[in-house]
């Protein structure tokens, strides 16, 4: 019977086959000793020499680090073994014999590894990334699920910006400009008028010239919009959202958070309420700070954001900050018009911004002053005036940025590690 490592637990005593990739191997006289891997584990498969054909043994002895082999054998529960469980060959077959794999358990260089991002995610490091990444986005869209959204998709060609001119890719579409999509909100405005609570889900882009260990070109946002909503249901969502999703990813991958030494215990305590706190409080607290180059008026930069996401053992909501620094379409706040009804979650542990999102301006006279200010084209936002002139209404979300939350629930510093073909300023390749 064929299986797979993840489901040993089933088959313990039985004859299975398992069918993957040397991982590692060692050979003792008579014995070979398989670290094999097959995409949902690794298992260590045991060939002694009087067990097998001679063909197989042989074979195995030459095949090296990611030679691709299927081996049955019978399946014994091991306490010492990796895993738990460990295959006794009886049979099998190397596929392709393999000598020279060029990524080693030694340590490689991080560009090394970055050229080889191909290969680079067999390794053990990425595979628990990628196999919680996947938990992450499972998660998500179970949690909005329960919550009664929809999901409807922004495109990613748009004529027009949405968070600012300076950071677009433009392309030529046909016989005229567009632009990569650097969020699907303004869509998802028009979404939400038409069903209510909605999310979108995809790739976005952001011409940055930021070669931070935070920013990429291309990145994943999940995106959830809702009509009759205000600042307080945009910061409950989003700390519902997070908890469950964190919550989820510890009930699924317990063995890839071990394998990143990642602490479930910190996890567990990212529960509701979170703490909040204004940008002005927040100044404050930079103000008296010794490492902090922080400006009253400015937003906040990335070792700003590394002290504040320091405070607590929960992210941290900030709310509020100048309209200056934020987006055109977020509303301002009535009891201060310098100040903007926004809210950024800093993620704990230093990683800062996971979320970015506010209550949104539905004056179509407020609207159309703040796309003056900004400089934005009228006619590209002509469509998305119309959400203000038939049925506005009170109505927020936020953008999560999938890799920043992958980075932060996995405990890894770089999000060029959490999206399995990186984007950044400097590489566009594999
Ligand atoms: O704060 P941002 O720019 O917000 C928006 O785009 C809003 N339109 C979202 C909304 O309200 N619907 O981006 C949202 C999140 C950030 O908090 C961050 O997690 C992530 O997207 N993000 C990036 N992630 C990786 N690389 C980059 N260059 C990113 N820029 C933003
Ligand atoms: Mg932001």
């Amino acid at each position: 019977m064929i299986t797979t490592i993840e489901k040993l637990a089933e088959h313990v005593d039985q004859t299975v086959t398992l069918r993957g990739w040397i991982y590692n191997k060692s050979s003792k006289g008579k014995l070979h000793f398989v670290q094999l891997r097959d995409g949902t584990g690794v298992c260590q498969c045991v060939a002694f020499k009087k067990d097998v054909d001679e063909e197989l043994f042989e074979n195995i002895g030459q095949a090296g680090q990611e030679s691709s082999l299927s081996l049955t054998g019978q399946v014994r529960a091991d306490d010492r073994a990796p895993g738990g469980f460990e295959l006794s060959i009886q049979s099998g077959q190397v596929h392709q014999i393999v000598d020279g794999y060029p990524i080693t358990p030694k340590d490689h260089g991080t560009d090394f590894l970055l050229s080889r991002r191909h290969l680079w995610l067999r390794s053990r490091r990425q595979w628990a990334v990628m196999r919680i990444r996947d938990a992450v986005i499972t998660g998500l869209r179970n949690f909005f699920d329960r919550e009664g959204f929809v999901c409807v998709d922004s495109p990613m060609f748009t004529p027009n910006a949405c968070e600012g001119t300076s950071t677009l890719f433009n392309l030529d579409y046909f016989d005229r400009q567009a632009f990569l999509t650097q969020s699907g909100q303004l869509y998802a405005e028009a979404s939400a008028m038409a069903l209510g609570k909605v999310f979108c889900f995809g790739p976005t882009f952001r011409a940055e010239k930021s070669k931070t260990r935070r920013h990429l070109t291309e990145f994943w946002m999940l995106e959830p919009e809702m009509a009759y909503a205000e600042l307080e249901d945009v910061l409950s969502l989003a700390e519902n959202m997070l908890s469950a999703t964190v919550a989820h990813v510890i009930e699924h991958r317990g063995p890839e958070l071990e394998v990143l030494e990642r602490s479930v215990e910190t996890l567990q305590k990212i529960v509701p309420p979170f703490p909040r706190m204004t940008y002005d409080e927040a100044a404050k607290i930079l103000a008296e700070h010794p490492d902090s180059s922080f400006e009253y008026g400015e937003d906040f930069g990335a070792p700003d954001e590394t002290i504040l996401s320091n405070l607590n053992d929960k992210p941290l909501m900030v709310t509020h900050y100048p309209s200056a620094v934020k987006a055109f379409y977020m509303k301002r706040d009535p009891k201060d018009d310098s100040k903007c009804l926004c809210v950024d979650v800093l993620g704990t542990e230093g990683v800062g911004e996971l979320i970015g999102g506010s209550q949104r301006e539905d004056s179509l006279d407020l609207l159309l002053e703040r796309i003056q200010e900004h400089d934005l084209s009228m006619e590209a936002f002509e469509w998305y005036l119309d959400l203000r002139r038939y049925g506005s209404v009170p109505h927020g979300g936020f953008g999560l940025g999938l890799e920043r939350c992958v980075g932060w629930i996995c405990g890894v510093e770089h999000v060029r590690e959490c999206i399995p073909f990186p984007r950044t300023m400097q590489r566009m390749e594999p």
